[in-house]
């Protein structure tokens, strides 16, 4: 599975993000939970599909979905028993398999879930492709991406195909409605994890540029009142004696 383009530009960052042991236990960690969450997802669609051979599907692609979330989630122990503690975390830039969509199995039909599958499924092998790739000397955790790929593989292929037999005149349409969505949900992390930079930069610089003047203008301001307010304090006091 080939990587996308914009990936394989992020390579050296991708490189960077999994470099530190923390940072990256607590990644797979994050990934676990985002295949446990497929899993759930795919057994719900199980539930409610009509289509026999669709069941049977949705239910190995949700059990392979719990196994990669438990792969996931031993191989982060393993790696966070052994790491040092580091504070950045940079989530927005490495989602996990559907890390950047919320799917709503209730409300999405067959074709719309299996173009949304499919996509989904596209995009994490080649992202496993890529961390594969980034992983340096770290093999047990290069080990589980190979090991889920071969899954993802899969997947990838059954939905594309079952979109083919239950939409043949509107695969083209679904596909590209599936595009779209993730598109716009991911120009919105985008926006979010950008907000959130800016507001933070915002509140420093008010913190360290606004705050010291506004403590200069009420020093300022003190030492003017100050030699009245002795004045008129000493008048008062003359007065009374
Ligand atoms: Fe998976
Ligand atoms: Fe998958």
């Amino acid at each position: 599975m080939i990587p996308s383009t914009v990936d394989r530009l992020l390579k050296p960052l991708h490189r960077w993000v999994w470099l530190d042991p923390h940072r990256r236990g607590r990644k797979l960690l994050r990934f676990a939970e985002t295949e446990a969450d497929g899993g759930r997802d795919l057994s719900r669609a199980a539930e409610l599909t009509a289509d026999p051979l669709l069941r049977r599907l949705y239910l190995r692609h949700s059990q392979d979905e719990q196994r990669h979330a438990e792969l996931f989630r031993v191989r982060a122990r393993q790696v966070l028993e052994n790491a040092k503690a580091s504070t950045l975390e940079v989530n927005w830039l490495t989602p996990g398999e559907r890390g950047l969509d919320d799917l709503r199995v209730d409300a999405t039909g067959e074709d719309a879930l299996l173009a949304f599958l499919h996509l989904s499924e596209k995009a994490a092998a080649g992202r496993f492709t890529l961390y594969q790739s980034v992983l340096g000397t770290d093999e047990g955790t290069r080990e589980v991406f190979r090991e889920i790929l071969e899954d993802e593989a899969f997947h990838m292929s059954y939905t594309r195909s079952q979109l083919a037999r239950i939409a043949p005149r509107k695969q083209g349409l679904r596909l590209w409605q599936a595009r779209a969505g993730r598109l716009w949900k991911t120009y919105l992390r985008l926006a979010t994890a950008l907000a959130s930079v800016l507001g933070t930069v915002v509140l420093r610089a008010q913190y360290f540029l606004i705050l010291p003047i506004f403590a200069l203008l009420a020093r300022r301001a003190q030492r003017r009142e100050a030699p009245g307010f002795a004045k008129a304090r000493g008048s008062n006091l003359t007065s009374q004696y």
